[in-house]
């Protein structure tokens, strides 16, 4: 008797296999499966490069924003797994999309699927979940300032807002605890309740699949999971993670200046939230909650219902075109306001002052020990000066004059050749030391924050 064999005899691993790869197949193989299977192998990829990220992560206020630091540039890989981990839940929210839309197409949810539908939008909602909770684990600026919105927008719900909102955070405001939780969730919580989806599906399916069989008279003429299936399947997996690959080769996921609870930054959200923060801006005040609690929670509950109003009997949209150019308008109105609201960036200039925020986030460009080294013997601790020449950047005054950024910028890289000074006290430039967005930076974060200091 072989070892093999002697295994087989005890986990029954052969029957298992011939089970699985020989299922008869009712309707065919089909293309929209293999799309469910590349999503079920992101799933298991963001488990995975998950697990290699939590390995060198620190969830602590004190710790998160240095514990990526170091993943991104003192291990192997560890930016490239994080640039994967990122990119993946895009192309699951891609995936998601485009299976919902086949399944439309297709009215896939008759006759009793609905059942799949429903758990399809439960799957959305929690990568949702998942991505809310990872975008504050690395504790930079963005995260930071960007779930302080988040939080609050939680906290304005009627009735269970505040209340929700103080656990969610665990206190008042952002810290340790909050950090602590959102890591328990993204890494256990959230999980747990998607393997617990996808085993609610499995069971659906074979329900399904059973009540398909009882129909069919020769079964053993059916195509059967092997090959037919599987071959869609390998083709698309392989797909969609050469996407994956190629993306996560092409944009790097920066990390930003660390948290700072004390300095306002202009925090952005991930891509496919940008149409919402866009409605937000739209909705001030008491009106606020229409658009994060009305017009969201609106657009969740058709998604919901599609399967009962899709009156169609066959597939394809003729018979649909109302419920088609219902959900085409919230397309387009999605897609319009992710424009306005990326063009308004655009034009504020709000990508220069990004990278300013990243030019003083550089560990080796620190403002204030650079000030300490080079510019404290003139102008002194409090920015007053200490020379006869020296202007005082204490003084409001000073910065409500008509002086340009520019202006200054040049003064630091350059100098200022001043014939009447003496020599040594002569501000000198420093274009061989830093550039001009350290320059800014300097300007701006040190500066700039001599007249509030006193
Ligand atoms: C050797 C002394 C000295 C050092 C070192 C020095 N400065 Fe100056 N700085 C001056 C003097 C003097 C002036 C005024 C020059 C003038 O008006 O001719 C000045 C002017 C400036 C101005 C222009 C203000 C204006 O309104 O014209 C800026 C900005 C400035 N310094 C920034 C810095 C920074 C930043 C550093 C360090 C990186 C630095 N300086 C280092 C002496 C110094």
């Amino acid at each position: 008797m072989g070892g093999g064999d002697w295994l087989n005899d005890r986990l029954g691993y052969r029957d298992w296999i011939r089970k699985s790869f020989g299922r008869p197949l009712p309707d065919g193989a089909s293309w929209i499966r293999s799309l469910v299977f590349a999503l079920i192998l992101l799933f298991v990829f963001e488990g995975l490069t998950g697990f290699l990220l939590s390995l060198s992560y620190s969830p602590s206020t004190e710790t998160a924003h240095a514990s990526v630091e170091y993943t991104m540039n003192e291990t192997l890989i560890g930016g490239f797994v994080r640039n994967l981990h990122f990119h993946a839940a895009s192309l699951i929210l891609v995936v998601i999309t485009l299976i919902g839309l086949c399944c439309f197409y297709q009215g896939a949810y008759k006759g009793g699927n609905e059942a799949s539908w429903i758990l399809g939008v439960i799957l959305l909602n929690l990568v949702f979940a998942y991505t809310i909770s990872g975008f504050l684990l690395p504790w930079d600026q963005n995260a930071f300032w960007g779930t302080k919105v988040r939080t609050s927008i939680m906290g304005s719900t009627p009735l269970v807002g505040p209340m929700v909102q103080k656990v969610v955070q665990g206190g008042t405001d952002l810290g340790n605890l909050t950090l602590t939780r959102f890591y328990a969730g993204h890494f256990f919580l959230i999980p747990l309740v998607t393997v617990g989806v996808y085993f609610v599906y499995r069971g659906i399916k074979k329900h399904i699949w059973k009540r398909k069989m009882v129909g069919v008279e020769s079964p053993e003429t059916l195509p059967t999971y092997w090959p037919h299936q599987a071959a869609r399947d390998v083709t698309m997996g392989c797909l969609v993670l050469a996407v994956l690959f190629g993306m996560s080769f092409a944009v790097p996921i920066e990390l930003g200046p660390k948290a700072d609870p004390l300095l306002n930054y202009p925090a952005r959200p991930e891509w496919f939230f940008r149409w919402l923060y866009q409605l937000l801006k739209y909705f001030q005040g008491s009106a606020q909650i229409i658009g994060t609690i009305v017009i969201p929670g609106l657009m969740g509950v058709i998604l919901i219902l599609i399967p009962f109003l899709d009156r169609s009997e066959k597939p394809g949209f003729g018979q649909k075109k109302l419920l088609l150019t219902f959900l085409l308008a919230i397309a387009l109105f999605c897609t319009g306001l992710t424009s306005i609201a990326y063009y308004h960036d655009l034009e504020t200039g709000h990508y220069e002052e990004v990278e300013l925020w990243q030019a003083k986030a550089d560990p080796e460009f620190d403002v204030d020990t650079f000030y300490k080294s080079e510019c404290f013997e003139c102008h002194g601790s409090t920015g007053s000066g200490l020379l006869e020449a020296t202007p005082d950047f204490g003084d409001p005054d000073f910065w409500s004059g008509s002086r340009a950024d520019v202006y200054l910028i040049k003064a630091i890289l350059e100098g200022i050749p001043n014939e009447t000074l003496p020599e040594d006290e002569r501000m000198p430039g420093y274009q061989d030391k830093i550039n001009a967005d350290q320059a800014l930076a300097l300007i701006e974060f040190k500066l700039k924050k001599f007249p509030e200091e006193e």
